[in-house]
């Protein structure tokens, strides 16, 4: 469908999906789906079934030129839930009611939008309408403050008369808002530039002989989602890496390294470059103390042990030579993850510690997602849910922007540094 009057299109080429909840402020999705289509985007509207008894699907179909999904087992929407968010540039749900936030926050999918949710990669943007008081109700607050923490934008009801005749907070956003909302989640951000971020990711490989090493299991995704995010963010980024399977972040200078030393070398080196220094990288804590020069034989012992040291604690190393750069580590436990995490935030001299517990399912190493723990050393503590790691990576780079805003206003020292952790 063809809309004419718009002066300048900002979302030209963007596709966005419209989700529609079941809220009397349905109808308002109809004239924000005008406005994204005047601004030039391409609009697949997802219904939940109970929008459809405020609005109908045909009236958004007629309006945005595609068929409407309503139903996630219907056989011609078949997949829906993977290839619409897939496509999708943003998703924005309008008008979210409280159950629709709610269900999001928790991760359930029972009907087609949510479970299109769970696997969207894309910016999310929510804009609640409810009636009643709903909107302060500590359920509901609770769960926006999950989302937000986990990078949705959720644009704030306004204030005025409600659909029951009270008056409250609870109206859904004036379309202009919203729009104005996902114009800037897809504008490229460029908060970070003029910082300059030294991330290390991925193991180390600490040699015993030249064929055989000690390592662990990182695969480099935490420490590379951070570089793409701070670099898409328009922040300087060096990446120090040890062995992956990865390719290059585009933009990012790489330094591959293989061993802790090799690490404690390249970071050092380019620590006074940096602004802000943050290490995902699993590097060992102990390697063989006399690495052969020559493979060792089978032959011979049947026990053999293998004498190990410790590799320099980089971290602690980096914090006792920094000047102003702002030291953000990682912290992978497998028991009492917050106890630990804190005792290396203090120990290694650090201003954010990412707290990881390794062995919860579907996080940590090799994983696409993670789940952490952000404890800054002003004691604050920010529980994220499992989420994408590049999820992650901005939410980690959000806290660290905050903990340099507050260094500015307060211009506080740095930490002592404490010793090894
Ligand atoms: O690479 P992935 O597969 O994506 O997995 C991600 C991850 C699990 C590796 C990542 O999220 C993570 O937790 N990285 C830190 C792993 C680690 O070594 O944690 P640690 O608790 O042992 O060390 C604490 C901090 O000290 C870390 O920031 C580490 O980089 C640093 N360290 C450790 C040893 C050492 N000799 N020098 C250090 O600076």
């Amino acid at each position: 469908m063809k809309i004419s009057g718009s002066i300048e299109q900002t979302l030209i080429g963007k596709r966005i999906v419209l989700g529609v909840t079941g809220s009397i402020a349905a109808y308002k999705a109809v004239i924000l789906l005008r406005a994204l289509l005047r601004e030039g985007a391409c609009v697949h509207v997802v219904m939940t079934q109970s929008a459809t008894k405020f609005v109908t699907p045909l009236t958004f179909e007629v309006l945005s030129g595609h068929p409407v999904s309503t139903d996630l087992f219907a056989a011609q929407q078949e997949m829906k839930h993977l290839s619409l968010p897939e496509q999708a540039d943003a998703i924005v749900i309008a008008p979210a009611t409280a159950n629709c936030l709610a269900k999001s926050a928790l991760g359930l999918g029972d009907d087609l939008l949510s479970t299109m949710l769970l696997t969207a990669q894309c910016p999310l943007i929510m804009a609640p309408a409810m009636d009643g008081g709903m909107w302060t109700h500590p359920a509901v607050k609770e769960h926006v403050q999950t989302l937000r923490a986990r990078g949705t934008v959720v644009v704030d009801p306004t204030m005025g008369l409600l659909a029951s005749g009270q008056i409250g907070q609870g109206r859904l956003a004036e379309e202009g808002v919203i729009l104005e909302a996902v114009q800037t989640a897809l504008a490229p951000r460029q908060d970070w530039h003029g910082q300059r971020i030294l991330v290390s990711a991925g193991p180390t490989q600490e040699p015993i002989d030249p064929v055989r090493f000690i390592s662990n299991r990182s695969s480099g995704k935490m420490g590379y989602a951070i570089a793409e995010a701070a670099q898409a963010r328009g922040a300087q980024v060096v990446l120090v890496t040890g062995p992956t399977a990865l390719s290059p972040p585009r933009g990012v200078e790489v330094v591959s390294i293989a061993t802790a030393e090799d690490m404690t070398k390249a970071l050092s080196m380019r620590l006074a470059w940096s602004t802000v220094v943050i290490m995902a990288a699993a590097v060992a804590d102990f390697r063989p103390k006399h690495p052969l020069s020559h493979k060792i034989k089978k032959q011979g012992p049947a026990d053999r042990a293998l004498d190990l040291e410790r590799t320099t604690d980089i971290l602690s190393f980096l914090s006792a030579q920094r000047t102003t750069q702002l030291l953000v580590g990682f912290a992978a436990e497998t028991n009492d993850l917050i106890a630990h995490a804190k005792d290396k935030l203090t120990m290694k001299g650090l201003d954010l510690i990412v707290a990881n517990d390794v062995t919860t399912a579907g996080a940590g190493f090799g994983s696409d997602q993670n789940a952490a723990t952000l404890i800054d050393r002003q004691g604050s503590m920010t529980e994220l849910p499992l989420m994408p790691k590049r999820a992650l990576a901005d939410a980690i780079l959000n806290h660290a922007q905050a903990l340099l805003r507050a260094r500015q206003s307060n211009l506080s020292p740095k930490p002592a540094n404490m010793g090894r952790g």
